[in-house]
């Protein structure tokens, strides 16, 4: 039996606890927040004891910590917890600089501590199957990917202005995706991008509307579309072209009924948001991690993923600033 901290408590916290109360070989020990009200409430809904951040990183009795807390606490809390000898379940980004998540994986690796970056689509159902039938052969190769990601509707503007921009913040998901049906690192990244949804979010140095190529050493290409902004609901699809074939995941609807009258065809809204779309996910990628500490077989994503997610965010940023195509390493 795993015993988890959940470290904060909001949007994602609560998520991860209601995930850990289904998964077999887990149990929460205690969750914590910056705000008493917060642990409290998630306190009475787990039965865990609302501690400290501290308090749980120092107690000998807990094994794994999930972090839920803002981003830029991620980089402390590593520290601390890695230190402390316990295995890290960590929301994505690790943080907002490359060079900082370098320092958290230089005192990961040293404590030797399991470490998971939350990239929870990934486990999501159907993309998880595309990916096994790359994996397979299905389509043979794989030549072109197509990500299609957009928000029902943009943030309120100050999440904007404290949310690193929309590659870092938004596309970092897909750019985890993009490497993970792509079969190949990416050696160049290309982005255009406007702000055509809400001038404000111009006018906070963003964008809303984007498209960033990456071209992999072999000449393999993923476009990847976002905009803040789906009038029809949040909109998630792949597309992965191969030598042999194509996979194609489609986005999941509230009911798969079908109405059609002389007005032509009619089906269900998407569902709602990242929070239902992904509910399955958000499940599956804990019950992997716990699988893994259980078994003592490495987790994944790893902390290196989560490094090389931001490296092509970085990459992504710089391109739209220059107008020139980013060469990595
Ligand atoms: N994988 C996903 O789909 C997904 C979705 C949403 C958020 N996230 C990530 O999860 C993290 C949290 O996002 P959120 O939307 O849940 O934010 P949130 O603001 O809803 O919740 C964060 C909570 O952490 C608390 N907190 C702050 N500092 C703390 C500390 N030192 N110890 C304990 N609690 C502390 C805050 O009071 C707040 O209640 C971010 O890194 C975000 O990028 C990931």
């Amino acid at each position: 039996m795993i015993t988890f901290g959940i470290l904060g408590c909001g949007r994602i916290g609560r998520v991860h606890a209601a995930s850990l109360a289904q998964t077999d070989g887990a149990r929460i020990g205690a969750v914590s927040d910056a705000f008493d009200s917060a642990a409290q409430a998630l306190s009475q809904v787990t039965g865990a004891p609302a501690r400290t951040t501290d308090e749980i990183i120092a107690d000998p009795a807990i094994d794994a910590i999930i972090i839920g807390t803002p981003t830029d606490t991620h980089f402390d809390i590593i520290h601390a917890a890695a230190r402390a000898g316990k295995a890290i379940f960590c929301e994505k980004p690790v943080d907002m600089s490359a060079d900082r998540i370098r320092a958290c994986i230089a005192v990961v690796e040293a404590a030797g501590v399991p470490f998971m970056t939350a990239f929870n689509r990934r486990f999501e159902t159907n993309f998880a199957q595309v990916r096994q039938q790359i994996a397979d052969g299905a389509i043979g190769p794989v030549e072109i990917v197509t990500i299609q990601s957009r928000d029902p509707a943009p943030p309120p503007i100050g999440y904007i202005q404290s949310s690193g921009g929309l590659f870092r913040d938004m596309m970092i998901h897909d750019l985890d995706m993009a490497r993970f049906l792509l079969d190949e690192e990416p050696v160049q990244v290309f982005a255009v991008g406007s702000a055509l949804v809400d001038p404000a979010i111009g006018a906070a140095g963003d964008v809303d509307t984007a498209a960033v190529t990456l071209t992999t050493a072999s000449g393999r290409i993923c476009q990847i579309t976002n905009s803040r902004r789906a009038t029809y609901g949040y909109d998630q699809r792949v597309e992965v072209h191969g030598a042999r074939g194509m996979l194609r995941a489609e986005n999941v609807l509230e009911h798969s009924v079908e109405l059609a009258t002389e007005a032509g065809f009619r089906r269900a809204p998407t569902l709602n948001f990242f929070l239902e779309r992904y509910a399955g996910a958000y499940r599956a990628e804990l019950a992997h991690f716990v699988a893994a500490l259980t078994a003592g077989t490495v987790p994944s994503p790893s902390i290196h993923d989560g490094l090389r997610a931001q490296l092509l965010a970085d990459a992504a940023a710089e391109s739209l600033a220059t107008g020139q195509p980013v060469q990595l390493a």
